[in-house]
């Protein structure tokens, strides 16, 4: 089994496909072509009916909130190169973020990921075609955030491989809730800052 611990800020990863993640429209045809520097999120589109949830073979992946702050994926990617794909996608994404990185800066739900993303851990396991998942979440401001970010990832990239639905109103939906009460103001200031709707 391979475990990795994704929250350590690397270099390596610092440039990663902005065009396809800044434009919904912009992605290429093929979608295991090599441009992808690392993001795979062509290939996890194309080979998005491949992923299933482990214990429901006919059902994409379902997350689960466990423990009160995590969310819990197991998920039978169909082989262990999807398996591969997904990791390194997941790797790929959270190093961005770490490395202050905004990927998707024109769906205000990633950018207030990116403002909360020191609040998230994220652990992911590979063991063959199956592929375990961990985020947890150190404030209740971020654990409405991931719980909201996994229902995109299960209801649209897993079931419809469609990466384009704009969440902006779900991080409005998200940041005037109670839980935020202690981020909502640093919040709209960096969303404020970097957020860039596709007008
Ligand atoms: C434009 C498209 C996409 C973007 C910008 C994107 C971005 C991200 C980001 C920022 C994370 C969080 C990483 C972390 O917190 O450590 C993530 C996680 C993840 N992504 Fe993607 N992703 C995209 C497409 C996809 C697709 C097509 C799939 C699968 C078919 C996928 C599956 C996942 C999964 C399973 C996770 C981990 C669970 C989660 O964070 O909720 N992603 N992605």
């Amino acid at each position: 089994m391979r475990s990795i611990l994704l929250f350590i800020a690397t270099s390596l990863l610092a440039a990663c496909g902005a065009d396809e993640q800044n434009n919904p429209n912009q992605n290429a045809a093929n979608g295991s072509e090599p441009n992808e520097q690392g993001s795979y999120i062509n290939y996890l589109k194309t080979y998005h009916d491949q992923y299933s949830d482990f214990a429901d073979a006919s059902s994409q992946p379902l997350p689960q909130t466990i423990n009160g702050d995590q969310i819990y994926w197991d998920i039978d990617a169909g082989s262990s190169e999807h398996a591969e794909a997904l990791a390194t996608h997941i790797g790929f994404m959270s190093n961005a973020l770490y490395n202050d990185q905004i990927p998707r800066s024109w769906d205000k739900l990633f950018v207030l990921e990116a403002f909360l993303h020191e609040d998230i851990e994220t652990v992911v396991e590979t063991d063959g075609s199956r592929v375990t998942i961990y985020k947890t979440a150190t404030s209740p401001c971020a654990l409405l955030l991931i719980q909201t970010h996994a229902s995109a990832v299960s209801e649209e990239f897993f079931a419809t491989g469609d990466v384009s639905t704009d969440h902006s109103a779900a991080a409005d939906t998200i940041l005037s809730s109670a839980a935020c009460d202690s981020e909502r103001a640093a919040a709209l200031t960096f969303i404020d800052a970097n957020w860039q709707p596709v007008l």
